[in-house]
């Protein structure tokens, strides 16, 4: 779209002061930042500052790539690029990245300024701040996604599992009409029905997700509890040679359905030892406060890879090859029903960590 600037041609230019009283105006309710035609940072307001976490010292003079969160393909900010270099206005939404690694979206306008021979010498950016309706409208699309998972896991429980059973049935049945020898036959029942129970397993998997059950509350233990998890993890031979650490008071006590949190930390302290992999740590540390239950699932991994950063919790985003996707939506379903908090994002010296923040009393006081 061409600015239509025939109006401003007309209309009697502002005094200083009154572009000093619109710049006022807009600093107020805009994040506002102006450019070269480089793309070099010229001017920035307060509003840039808070939300981007930097200092303007830190910024001016910087190119505008600073927060630039990676999130967008190449042909849209080329698109945005050659619009504006062309001396268009361009609108749209973006998502930034903050200097401590945290994303927010905003809603952009970007003006360019032309000189005499209608050549672009300086961009202003106009931006707001839609960081939570991008997230509402993500959680959105979220429980679209589980509810129609929910149907299929209906789907499948009645025409897999019903049938899967029969077949078990059967195949035992015939087993039982088999002579002693040769013993290989029936070690071939065993394995069918072996192949059976796993599939079994991975339905059920699907099933717990798709239809998480209403907590049943009882007291658990936390520390016992992760020191269970813990000790299942290290004879998993698919994690040989991950070091484990746990790190907790003697006891830490809450109201909670013990057969979720026990889902819950496996899930992450799973994704933690496969970011570590064969020679790495996981550390798994309770703290208690607060009238909450803090527990840290540490690794020294490689991180997250930057989409996963934002996109972790969404169900079936995996960077995994034999990834489901779903442990960490599956965490998430499972904190909220007992309404804590759940984070994952990477750690200073390297690695990941997922946090989860559990309130001790979780039951209706
Ligand atoms: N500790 C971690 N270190 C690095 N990346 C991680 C870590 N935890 C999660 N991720 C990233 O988040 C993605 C989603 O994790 P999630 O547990 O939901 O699925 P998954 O592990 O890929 O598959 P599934 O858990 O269903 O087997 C992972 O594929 C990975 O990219
Ligand atoms: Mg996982």
């Amino acid at each position: 779209m061409m600015i239509d600037d025939s109006r401003a041609r007309d209309a009697p230019l502002p005094s200083t002061n009154e572009l000093e009283h619109i710049r006022y105006a807009l600093d107020q309710s805009a994040i506002v930042a102006t450019t070269d035609v480089r793309g070099r940072i010229t001017y920035v307001n307060d509003k840039f500052c808070q939300i981007s976490g930097y200092t303007r010292e830190e910024l001016l003079g910087r190119d505008h790539r600073v927060v630039n969160s990676g999130y967008h393909g190449r042909a849209f900010i080329r698109d945005l690029w050659q619009t504006i270099a062309r001396g268009q206005v361009w609108r749209g939404e973006l998502r930034n990245r903050t200097k401590h690694g945290t994303f927010y979206w905003v809603d952009t306008t970007i003006v360019p300024f032309l000189d005499e021979g209608g050549r672009p010498w300086q961009y202003m950016a106009i931006r707001y701040d839609i960081t939570d309706r991008k997230r509402n409208e993500q959680r959105l699309r979220e429980q679209a996604t589980l509810a129609s998972l929910g149907e299929m896991a209906a789907v499948v429980a009645h025409e897999v599992r019903n049938p899967l059973a029969g077949i078990r049935g059967g195949v035992q049945l015939l087993e039982s009409y088999l002579p002693a020898e040769p013993a290989e036959a029936h070690e071939f029942v065993r394995a069918i029905c072996d192949r059976i129970d796993s599939l079994n397993v991975a339905i059920t998997d699907l099933l717990e997700f798709a239809r998480l059950r209403e907590p049943r509350m009882g007291p658990v233990d936390v520390t016992v509890l992760i020191s269970d998890v813990v000790k299942s993890l290290q004879y998993d031979k698919a994690l040989t040679g991950v070091t484990w650490q746990v790190r907790a008071p003697e006891s830490v006590t809450l109201l909670a359905d013990v057969d979720q949190l026990r889902l819950l930390f496996t899930n992450l302290a799973i994704n933690a030892a496969q970011a570590a992999g064969a020679t790495g740590h996981v550390w798994i540390e309770a703290t208690q406060g607060d009238g909450a239950c803090v527990v840290t699932v540490s690794d020294d991994g490689p991180g997250l890879p930057p989409e996963a950063l934002a996109r972790a919790f969404e169900p079936f985003f995996t960077t995994k090859t034999r990834g489901a996707g779903l442990g960490l939506p599956t965490a998430r379903r499972i904190v909220e029903a007992h309404h804590g908090e759940i984070s994952v994002h990477d750690r200073d010296g390297g690695g990941a960590s997922a946090r989860v923040v559990l309130p001790l009393r979780t039951l209706a006081d």
